[in-house]
């Protein structure tokens, strides 16, 4: 059993990330500014502290909970938003995570996870799927702060000896999913079909993603605590589904009788990314399990209960 600190444990993945601890008999600290989470999401049996990763009250966090591990998944998120606004997106992502990284060294935590991204990170690669040996080409400013602190991490290993595995995660979707935001498209589809507004299909419906599920990427999360170390692994399913698919999808899920509006891609968006998640698959013994028609259902109903 170990104390695991989440940051970003009110968000969406951070908060399934904390209850599939919590599930495997963890004591979990959630650190979150609420900024784009919820308090309601993070699990009655965690610790929480209201806190800005950026702030000095985190060293407070560190001096008072004392973690062992620590799972960072506090960042700004938003393309569009790292575009529009690169000093906020590089204080939050870069400064905020060697604040952190700092308190680790300084607290003798025994292991860093880090969420990073598969989707913003290899740009457009010629091959698909992408897997880690693809070269990191970073379209975005989300994607260029994402392996900026890939490469803090590692040099916090090399100078410190901090252990680590860095997860790049694909297109995540599932229950908890701001249907609000401007960041994933499953939940703003669900979203808008729903309040019978007509969905944007960016791209005109053709670019392909890579779709797992909330509840794989938290399993992969748990099985890192233990192997993986000093290791970069795509979380992957090795699959690109289009937009248009998705909605098709979707359709069924919520009744959306209407059409969408199509539209080019916006700056800073990649027109085909899917990663293999082959080397976590070998490293962690993960596989994504959930059948993409059945997390879309479990996503729309719960959009429909709880908006
Ligand atoms: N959703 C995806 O498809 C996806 C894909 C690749 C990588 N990721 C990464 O996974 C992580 C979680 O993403 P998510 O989709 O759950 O987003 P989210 O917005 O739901 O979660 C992010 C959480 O971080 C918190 N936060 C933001 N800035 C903070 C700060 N300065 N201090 C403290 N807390 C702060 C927010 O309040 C929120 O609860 C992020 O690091 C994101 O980059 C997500």
């Amino acid at each position: 059993m170990s104390r695991i600190l989440v940051t970003g444990g009110a968000g969406f993945i951070g908060s399934h990330v904390a209850d599939a601890y919590i599930a495997a008999g963890h004591e979990v600290v959630v650190v979150d500014n609420l900024s784009t989470g919820a308090r309601a999401n993070v699990p009655a049996a965690a610790t929480f502290h209201e806190a800005d990763i950026c702030g000095e009250a985190l060293a407070e966090v560190f001096a008072a909970e004392r973690p062992k591990v620590v799972n960072h998944l506090a960042a700004q998120i938003d393309v569009r938003k790292s575009l529009q606004d690169p000093q906020f997106d590089a204080r939050t992502n870069i400064l905020g995570s060697i604040n952190l990284l700092e308190a680790c060294v300084k607290h003798g935590v025994r292991k860093f996870l880090f969420a990073s991204t598969g989707g913003a990170i290899y740009g457009e690669p010629k091959t698909l799927p992408a897997s880690e040996d693809t070269p990191a080409a970073p379209l975005c400013h989300y994607g260029v702060s994402k392996y900026c602190v890939e490469q803090y991490i590692r040099l916090y290993h090399a100078l410190y000896g901090l252990p680590y595995t860095i997860l790049r995660f694909p297109n995540v979707y599932g229950p908890r999913q701001s249907p609000h935001g401007e960041a994933g498209v499953c939940s703003i589809l669900v979203g808008k079909m729903l309040r019978g507004e007509t969905p944007v299909l960016y791209g005109h419906g053709a670019p392909l993603r890579d779709y797992v599920y909330v509840g794989d990427i938290a399993r992969a999360a748990v099985l890192a605590l233990d192997r993986g170390d000093g290791e970069i692994l795509n979380l992957g399913s090795g699959r690109g589904v289009s937009v248009r698919e998705l909605f098709d999808i979707l359709r069924e899920f919520t009744g959306f009788t209407g059409e969408p509006a199509l539209e080019p891609l916006r700056p800073g968006e990649v027109d085909r990314i899917y990663t293999t998640g082959d080397r976590a698959s070998a490293v962690l013994g993960w596989v994504p399990e959930m059948n993409l028609r059945e997390g879309l259902r479990r996503t729309a109903e719960h959009i429909r209960a709880h908006g």
